[in-house]
């Protein structure tokens, strides 16, 4: 039996549950310092004085970090080709930006007098006017620049205006989302330390070569004097993904108090120096003919945007491609503003892009009084209409086939209010999801060693998603070890290079290069037995011999073989080692890669209150081979819990005139917790598609979060009749 795929605990549970897994801000160091930012408390406008008097007598304060004093940093150089980056505020001048920007950080001996000394900084500001909230920010909107060389920022095919105003059906309307914070379980920290010009940095980070990379180029030294650590994580989202001001700054504070320091965020701090996603209003204009086919699909989408940092929620891409349709138009804007920056947030465009085209496509479903699934599948896309490609392996019919008939799909009556539960209005709704396969190069080691155990290694990242255990499985597999003598060590700029934890693409990067290299080891360990005259497998063909549960066995006579530690210790007991580096190759140019699903979900609705509930969501997905079925079923499930949250409760609440998030912490900005989920079943379609990489794993970071919200809007249209276009939707907007 493959030991990929299977459902095994994961492998740091146990360090986990019992604390020995060490977090970014749990590393002990010798003389540690701790370090407070001070953060602004206008949102625009220049820091006027800093009064420390009080600040510096206090006990314990080693150092007061300001613009003032702040180590000078060389002017990056500009990157080819791409327009001028802006530089982050790194307490290098006066400009205050938005509102929560760090104007000062605090070093001393404790937490505490840390603390006591940044409440006790007099900060005066001058402020001039902000652009804060959409209206004022869209007074001069942006056209941000194509995500990738040789795409394109809009989109159009046929006259899509033009078949609008001709179609007998038409839906035009506005959906907005708002501001949403990632909140991970672990805040961000960084622990900095350096040694002469060398640096250390234990960084709560999804992306440890890109802080490497980001922190070279900040500090003017080379990539390779900086190492960058993170072995475990608790949670990313997109928000830890970017090297933030803070992690710069610990370096910074460090350099300037002689001693290692420790910059651990507070939950409050989440809300506007660490990336948010951005809010959107998304217009959507369907028009179809009476038989069901789209005719023009339009989808207008406006993003808040930061001075600090340029980002656009490209809410827009899955219209691109999600359904055949005779024309098109998008356009993506951006509406720049006195806001922390906005950054990659779980599903970055697909989540919040999916929320207006399914609840509009359910919309045009209900104007045509089709069924919402028939509607889906009269305009099925076979093709990618965008790239004009064929996909390399699409089920998105099965999974609406199989989540109808697992929900009961059938049962639905389709008017609006027409079912109950109890006295509770219910509603069901479902939408479609998509995510592209994404694959980046990486690198890999793998060493056999003489006790019959191998370490395989790569620079990746385990955001809680169970990396270690299923990097340890392929390697297992590849090696032909059991998953008990394998060690996968990540998490350190030190082992082989991987791209970093975005776009769902840890699982197809890293994974063939694990595999590769594991392979390369077995294939070498191999070699030296079937050259050896002292083995029974001398001579053998390399294909000769199989390799399973640490013996080497001759395929033909299966009773001649021998234990991988008897070949190592022959050779003198020397490890065997391998590297690989795998790379996509040109299958992109004759392919589009995505993955599909589709969200069912029943609500119930207090026809007096309005409060909703969400008893069950069933979701299929077409997403390749799971590398391991348990992690991958909680992946799943636990987008679809945080597709709960984006449609039912989550929103930052800004106070626009003051451009500082109101409900900075976590018992005002809401998230789900146990007692608002209900059932959630995820099944999965067999796919087996051979276009992808070596392992057929698509990846499934992301897309369990895609068009959970979207479900859950024409479920609650169902029950009430009312169709909320703006989330997250509350009771106020039922009632
Ligand atoms: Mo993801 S938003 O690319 O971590």
């Amino acid at each position: 039996m493959s030991i990929i795929g299977q459902g095994i605990d994961r492998l740091d549970g146990r360090l986990k549950v019992t604390g020995g897994a060490r977090y970014s801000a749990e590393h002990p160091v010798p003389r540690l310092a701790q370090a407070v930012i001070v953060q602004s408390t206008i949102a625009s406008g220049k820091v006027v004085s800093i009064d420390d008097s009080v600040a510096r007598s206090l006990p314990g304060v080693l150092t007061i970090m300001t613009y003032l004093n702040a180590p000078r940093l060389p002017t990056p150089k500009p990157e080819a080709g791409a327009p001028p980056a802006k530089p982050p505020p790194l307490l290098q001048d006066a400009t205050i930006k938005y509102n929560g920007q760090p104007v000062a950080v605090v070093v001393a001996d404790t937490l505490e007098h840390a603390r006591h000394a940044a409440q006790s900084l007099k900060i005066r500001y001058a402020a001039t006017p902000a652009v804060l909230g959409m209206q004022a920010a869209k007074k001069s909107l942006t056209t941000p620049p194509p995500r990738r060389p040789g795409e394109k920022t809009d989109s159009t095919r046929g006259n899509a205006v033009g078949a609008f105003s001709q179609a007998a059906a038409r839906i035009d309307a506005m959906y907005t989302t708002p501001i949403e914070t990632h909140n991970a379980m672990e805040p961000h920290a960084t622990i900095a330390a350096w040694h002469g010009d060398e640096l250390t940095l234990w960084d709560a980070s999804q992306n440890i070569s890109g802080v490497q990379k980001t922190a070279a180029k900040t500090f003017g030294i080379a990539p390779e004097k900086i190492r960058v650590l993170c072995p475990f994580l608790g949670g990313g989202f997109g928000s830890k993904g970017s090297a933030w001001t803070h992690v710069m700054l610990a370096a910074m504070a460090a350099k300037l108090s002689g001693t290692p320091v420790k910059l651990a965020l507070e939950r409050t701090q989440m809300f506007g120096p660490v990336g948010s996603r951005p809010m959107t209003e998304q217009r959507m204009r369907l028009g179809a003919a009476r038989d069901g086919s789209l005719k023009s699909l339009m989808h207008d989408t406006v993003s808040s945007n930061s001075f600090v940092l340029d980002f656009s929620e490209p809410s827009t891409i899955i219209t691109k491609s999600l359904y055949k349709t005779e024309s098109l138009q998008t356009t993506q804007r951006m509406a720049t503003m006195n806001v922390g920056a906005h950054t990659y947030t779980r599903a970055p465009g697909e989540a919040s892009g999916s929320f207006a085209l399914e609840c509009a496509i359910d919309e045009m479903a209900y104007q045509l009084k089709m069924d919402p699934i028939a509607f889906r599948l009269q305009n099925y896309a076979e093709r990618d209409p965008e790239k004009e490609l064929p996909f390399s392996s699409k089920s998105l019919r099965e999974c609406y086939r199989i989540g109808a008939e697992k929900f009961g799909w059938s049962k639905r009556t389709p008017e609006p209010r027409s079912m109950r539960a109890g006295r509770m209005l219910a509603g069901w709704g479902m939408a479609s999801a998509t995510y592209p396969a994404n694959r980046d190069a990486a690198k890999a080691s793998a060493m056999i060693r003489a006790d019959g155990t191998a370490l395989v290694r790569c620079g990746t990242h385990d955001l809680g998603t169970g990396t270690y255990t299923i990097m340890t499985q392929i390697a297992a597999e590849a090696l032909g070890l059991p998953v008990n003598k394998v060690r996968f060590e990540l998490g350190d700029t030190l082992q082989p290079e991987s791209p970093g934890a975005g776009g769902s693409k840890t699982t197809a990067s890293v994974g063939p290069a694990v595999y590769e290299a594991a392979k390369a080891a077995r294939v070498k360990l191999v070699a030296m037995a079937i050259g050896d005259r002292e083995s029974p497998l001398s001579g053998l063909s390399p294909d000769g011999v199989s390799v399973e549960n640490g013996w080497l066995i001759d395929r033909q006579r299966p009773d001649r073989r021998e234990p991988m530690v008897t070949v190592i210790a022959r050779h003198g007991g020397t490890a065997v080692e391998a590297f690989s580096e795998a790379k996509p190759g040109d299958e992109k140019k004759q392919f589009a890669m995505h993955s599909f699903g589709a969200v069912f979900v029943e609500v119930h609705v207090d026809p007096d209150l309005g409060t909703i509930r969400v008893p069950r969501v069933v979701a299929v997905y077409g997403i390749g081979k799971l590398m391991n079925e348990k992690t991958a079923h909680s992946q799943l499930m636990g987008g679809i819990v945080w597709g709960i949250g984006m449609g039912l409760l989550e929103k930052t609440e800004m106070d626009w005139r003051t451009g500082r998030a109101v409900n900075a912490n976590l018992a005002d900005y809401h998230v789900p917790v146990n007692a608002d989920i209900g059932s959630i079943d995820v099944s999965v379609v067999d796919e087996d598609d051979p276009h992808i990489n070596v392992l057929g794993a698509k990846g499934i970071g992301e897309i369990g979060i895609v068009g959970v919200a979207a479900a859950l809007g024409n479920a609650v249209y169902h029950a009430t009749g009312k169709r909320v276009r703006d989330l997250p939707i509350t009771l106020d907007k039922l009632i």
